[in-house]
């Protein structure tokens, strides 16, 4: 599903409201119905009756405001917290404040000691706590009242819904603003904000759940979107025939592995195959035959020259590149090192081979040496770098990429006019046309060594049954993670290994076709 920035967002009410004539207030009473539905949910299950309702002074504490209407509606023992005057409230909040005072719900304004105290005492005591304060409006630092409110409701016990955002998030980079509630729940309206499902934001927004507030779908259409998140709606799984044979899913040949780093490769290979691929080569130095060949029985091991010391010779190309005449896709770089041959050996295959490649490791390293190594590709490049390969591709500090691994990944991709796959959390798709894609699967359990290997044979075996390659990376980070996910019920977070991934591939499929 699509995914935006703030200002995406509010251009699509704008066309609601201004081109549909859909009023904003309708629009702010869908959403608080949408909230007020999660929490009946919520309280029916725990039979829990009281709720806390903190506003802000925007549109966000608007939403709040109806929503604490429609709980005591409901008979829910309701009070709603003021971060602002009362009277600075505006437009269609100023209009449902209105109505809390008609209607007698109960409210007050934090604006002195007294009522900070007893909103401290009341929130500890309160089941679910209902967080408006600011929602994709929020700009700076949060400080002051707004900080010490935050604090108090990650320091109660009650249930946090968060409207739209938790509170201190930025909504288009998913960055603390100096604090932010800590959500068990967000309910967020239309499409999920990049903020929200990216790093550390996605931390704070506990369950997600995007509710439609009948924004005419084609408001949504008109607005110039290029973002995604991948969930597995998002995933439609070629079907496989009945008559049909291993050669039409594709020969995946992987290339890579030197003395020491034998199971790179191989993790690669198997994973391709448990993701599907017809066959799988795998091309080793002749140094690590027996070891490779012990390891992967289904795998086709072809050993070539090595350079005496264990690693691809660039003597091998020939062989190679003959052996990549019958392949579909090519995987290089797991286990090779980085050593004088690596580059003569990448530059003839990138400037010559027209299938799809996936280079990662130390093929990533290689190319951080020599850029221009990507000069001559065909458009046919994936590459899969973690943060670390990624500092190295573009010279900039780890700290600096996770902060924007969204923008670094699309520059780098139109630049290079490659398929950045930038692994981590949540990981990144970015493709030469600008569109980006964010992943919604895998865990902590995955950070863990061979599990990038393990993500190249996915993609590469997914980029045998798509053709396209922005599909199939995506598709393949989310299978990845998905693995990952199944893995980990299965066995726990601690002392996953790449092996426990790969296993899981077949599982993490055939949920996907179901
Ligand atoms: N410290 C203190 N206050 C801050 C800070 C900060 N760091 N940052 C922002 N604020 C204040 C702003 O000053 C502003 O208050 P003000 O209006 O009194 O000046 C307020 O926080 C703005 O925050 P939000 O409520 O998040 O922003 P906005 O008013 O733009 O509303 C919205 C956001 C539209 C509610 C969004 O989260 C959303 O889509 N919600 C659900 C859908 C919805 O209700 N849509 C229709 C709304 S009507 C319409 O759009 C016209």
């Amino acid at each position: 599903m699509k995914a935006v920035m703030a200002q995406q967002m509010r251009s699509i009410d704008r066309t609601a409201i201004e081109r549909y004539g859909i009023p904003g207030i309708v629009l702010m009473e869908n959403a608080a119905l949408a909230v007020v539905n999660r929490v009946m949910r919520r309280i029916q299950h725990h039979n829990d009756r009281r709720a806390a309702i903190v506003c802000g002074g925007g549109n966000n504490g608007g939403d709040g405001l109806a929503v604490a209407r429609h709980l005591h509606q409901h008979g829910l023992n309701v009070k709603l917290y003021l971060l602002t005057n009362s009277s600075k409230f505006k437009g269609d909040a100023a209009v449902n404040f209105n109505i809390i005072k008609n209607s007698g719900v109960p409210y007050m304004q934090l604006d002195d000691e007294y009522a900070l105290h007893e909103f401290y005492a009341d929130i500890k005591n309160t089941d679910v706590i209902i967080d408006a304060i600011f929602g994709t409006g929020i700009k700076g630092e949060v400080t002051d009242l707004s900080a010490d409110v935050i604090n108090a409701i990650n320091e109660s016990s009650g249930y946090v819904i968060s409207v739209d955002m938790p509170s201190g998030i930025n909504s288009d980079t998913g960055e603390v603003c100096g604090c932010a509630v800590i959500a068990d729940e967000t309910v967020t309206f239309v499409l999920p904000k990049i903020g929200q499902i990216v790093y550390p934001g996605k931390k704070h927004v506990g369950r997600l759940s995007i509710a439609d507030i009948c924004i005419p779908r084609a408001a949504i259409d008109d607005e110039d979107i290029s973002a995604g998140y991948i969930t597995v709606d998002d995933i439609a799984l070629p079907v496989r025939e009945a008559d049909s044979h291993k050669g039409d899913y594709g020969h995946v040949l992987v290339v890579g592995g030197s003395v020491g780093f034998s199971g790179a490769p191989i993790m690669a290979a198997k994973a391709a195959m448990r993701s599907g691929a017809g066959m799988v080569t795998a091309v080793v130095p002749y140094g690590i035959y027996n070891a490779a060949a012990a390891s992967a029985q289904e795998v086709m091991i072809k050993p070539v020259t090595d350079d005496g010391v264990g690693r691809i010779s660039a003597k091998a190309l020939a062989d190679i590149l003959t052996l990549a005449q019958k392949a579909d896709v090519m995987v290089i770089g797991p286990g090779m090192q980085v050593y004088d041959e690596i580059f003569c050996i990448l530059r003839n295959i990138i400037d010559s081979i027209d299938i799809p490649i996936i280079v990662d490791a130390d093929g990533l390293n290689a190319i951080a040496q020599q850029k221009d190594l990507l000069k001559n590709s065909k458009g046919n490049i994936i590459l899969t770098p973690h943060p670390g390969e990624m500092s190295r591709l573009t010279g900039l500090p780890i700290g600096q990429i996770q902060c924007q691994r969204i923008d670094i990944a699309r520059d780098f991709a139109r630049q290079h006019n490659v398929v950045m796959v930038l692994k981590g959390a949540a990981t990144v798709t970015a493709c030469p046309s600008g569109w980006t894609y964010i992943n919604s699967t895998g865990n902590a359990g995955m950070a863990t060594a061979g599990s990038g290997d393990v993500l190249t044979g996915v993609i590469a075996a997914m980029a045998c049954q798509y053709r396209c390659f922005d599909k199939a990376s995506y598709i393949g980070a989310f299978i990845h993670g998905l693995a990952g996910d199944k893995a980990v019920e299965n066995k726990g977070m601690h002392g996953l290994v790449a092996g426990d991934i790969i296993e899981m591939i077949p599982a993490a499929i055939k949920y996907i076709y179901n």
